[in-house]
């Protein structure tokens, strides 16, 4: 990939709730992090205007709209419409955490579909293009009718749990199990398992009822998750209940060992709590998840954090020099698989 961007008409901008995943994209772009200016009035209303001219510039900003949700929503929308006004070229937006995107369609009577509300609010306010990371339903890009790419967090995942097994088990392989704690995320957690397809990685996926919002109760388990090392995966962990039941139940199923991954901490009352005690019983082993929302008062227990700066700043890099995404994918397939023969090579030999 084209590695010398900085000869290109771009600024890479990073809101609030970013700052700190934007400055190591920033770092690994070899970029001046820009930022906007936020003043606050007395009501509660802001103001967001950028630091520098960006006439005539491609503008690439980041922002989660995590907690508080509609304070970075509001940021963004203005910060996209202060970039609109003042001749950006072409405005990407990264958005490694989309709030509302669990309110994706209609469960009941009298339900708004908020999620694609923002999609309208994020259109009318003049993005060009926008850029989420295994956002909660992946059919809501087509509430855009902007280009939107949906980037998967599947290769930093599966790299984590490849590091992991290398470093425990160097004379035989481990039987693992990728386990989804509900229906919706199946096909993430087969298509990670595939990527260990060398290693007869196995699939198991969870039947969760929400009998109402933020409950979640099991029915029953698909798949064999008995003697194995099991990873469940999910897109967030909120208040912690599904990944927590889950983890409980496979443990109860005969696992060996259970690891708790996902996207998005989101980390809402009470799943700090929830998760130490799983800690503290010894029913998981490791709790992993991304850095697309800034932890500020973590107190989870031995958290361990993907960095998702890599993976954005070579989506960049590649937007700007205009090459193809799919390229970066395959490209990164390739080394995974590199990795995997390798070690599989040298764990046959013992
Ligand atoms: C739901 O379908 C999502 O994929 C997550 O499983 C869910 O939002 C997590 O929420 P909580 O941690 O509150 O159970």
């Amino acid at each position: 990939m084209n590695d010398n961007i900085n000869n290109k008409n771009f600024l890479f901008f990073a809101l609030n709730a970013s700052k700190k995943l934007g400055n190591e994209i920033a770092k690994k772009l070899n970029k001046k992090l820009e930022e906007f200016v936020v003043t606050k009035f007395a009501d509660g209303e802001v103001l967001v205007k950028p630091n520098c001219s960006v006439r005539n510039k491609e503008i690439y900003v980041i922002e989660s709209t995590s907690k508080p949700v509609n304070d970075n929503l509001i940021e963004l929308l203005i910060a996209i419409d202060a970039l609109k006004r003042s001749s950006a070229k072409k405005i990407n937006v990264i958005m490694p955490y989309f709030g509302y995107a669990r309110q994706d369609c209609k469960t009941k009577g009298r339900e708004p579909i908020t999620s694609k509300l923002v999609a309208n609010l994020l259109t009318t306010a003049g993005v060009d293009r926008l850029v989420t990371i295994d956002i909660h339903s992946p059919q809501m890009v087509g509430f855009f009718d902007i280009p939107i790419d949906d980037l998967k967090s599947i290769d930093e995942i599966s790299l984590w749990i490849f590091n992991y097994i290398k470093s425990k088990y160097n004379t035989s392989f481990p039987k693992i199990c990728i386990v989804s704690p509900d229906n919706g995320g199946l096909i993430r957690a087969r298509k990670i398992a595939n990527k260990f397809q060398l290693l007869n990685a196995s699939v198991a996926v969870i039947d969760k009822r929400r009998p109402s919002p933020n409950i979640s109760e099991i029915e029953y388990i698909l798949g064999d998750v008995k003697d194995k090392i099991c990873f469940i995966v999910d897109d967030m962990i909120d208040t912690g209940g599904t990944i927590v039941n889950a983890a409980t139940a496979i443990k109860e199923k005969g696992a060996l060992e259970v690891s708790l991954i996902a996207t998005h901490p989101v980390f809402s009352d009470p799943a700090t709590a929830r998760i130490n005690k799983l800690i503290d019983e010894n029913i998981i082993k490791n709790i992993v998840v991304s850095n697309s929302i800034e932890l500020k008062d973590n107190k989870v227990k031995n958290l361990k954090i993907i960095s998702l700066a890599d993976f954005i700043a070579s989506i960049i890099k590649t937007s700007v020099s205009e090459q193809s995404i799919s390229n970066l994918y395959i490209e990164r397939a390739k080394k995974f698989n590199s990795l995997l023969i390798e070690y599989v090579n040298k764990t046959k030999k013992g």
